[in-house]
């Protein structure tokens, strides 16, 4: 199963309701939604409030990118407000084991996100408790960054590691994802795609930017497409 998640960091926000009911209409699976506490990212961007005021907007499932020094503090809170599920960065933890069981405890899924930096091996003891691999493709902080080009080689082989430890785990990227991007993500081995600029800042506009990622996705997708040529 492929997965496209609109991130709503680069929509307007004056229409964000609106907005994420448009993604929705072009087949988003869920709305991703960027944390930053200026601490872990050089950054500032939304907190539970905007989880809690989406919640009644939309059917799509809630994902949560904690991009925060001390996510422990704040998963509760954002799993109230309505968050389906809580992706953390292992960087800011020495054994991220307990809180993805208290995570899961909370009764929402858990995913557990690394930086262009970290190599993939990190996220091998963690692999069969987590529902979500999240390869950062940009250094977390912005949206509206150039993919790094050597996250291709990074997807591969955490796609490896997920087959053989826990082929249910999803393998996300997230950062510089567009129509260029998104057919190489695929064909490597990931299977949910986040999207900020390239959906919302799209000329045709983001239902039909969704929908059209959602075909190239389909047409790329690393099992059913081994060998054969990319499609764009
Ligand atoms: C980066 C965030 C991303 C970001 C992606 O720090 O985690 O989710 O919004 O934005 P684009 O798609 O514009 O690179
Ligand atoms: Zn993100």
């Amino acid at each position: 199963m492929t997965a496209i998640a609109p991130s709503i960091l680069a929509a307007d926000f004056s229409k964000l309701g609106e907005l994420v009911r448009e993604v929705e209409a072009g087949g988003a699976d869920r709305i991703h939604i960027d944390v930053m506490d200026g601490h872990f990212v050089p950054n500032l961007s939304m907190g539970p409030v905007v989880v809690k005021g989406l919640r009644p907007v939309t059917r799509l499932p809630l994902e949560v990118h904690l991009m925060v020094k001390d996510p422990a503090k704040f998963v509760e809170l954002f799993r109230k407000s309505g968050a389906d599920s809580l992706i953390f960065h292992l960087e800011v933890l020495s054994d991220a084991g307990p809180l993805i069981r208290h995570v899961r405890s909370l009764g929402a899924k858990v995913g557990l996100a690394i930086n262009p930096g970290t190599p993939v091996e990190c996220l091998e003891p963690y692999l069969p408790e987590v529902d979500l691999a999240l390869c950062m493709t940009v250094w977390p902080g912005f949206g509206g960054q150039a993919f790094l080009p050597e996250s291709p080689d990074r997807i591969v082989a955490l796609r490896k590691l997920i087959n053989r430890l826990n082929p249910k785990c999803e393998l996300e990227v997230d950062g510089g994802i567009d129509l260029a991007t998104v057919p190489i993500c695929a064909r490597a081995g990931a299977n949910v795609f986040v999207a900020g600029t390239s959906i919302f800042g799209s000329p045709s506009g983001p239902r039909e930017a969704t929908a059209t990622m959602a075909r190239i996705v389909a047409a790329n997708q690393a099992d059913s497409l081994a060998g054969s040529s990319v499609v764009a």
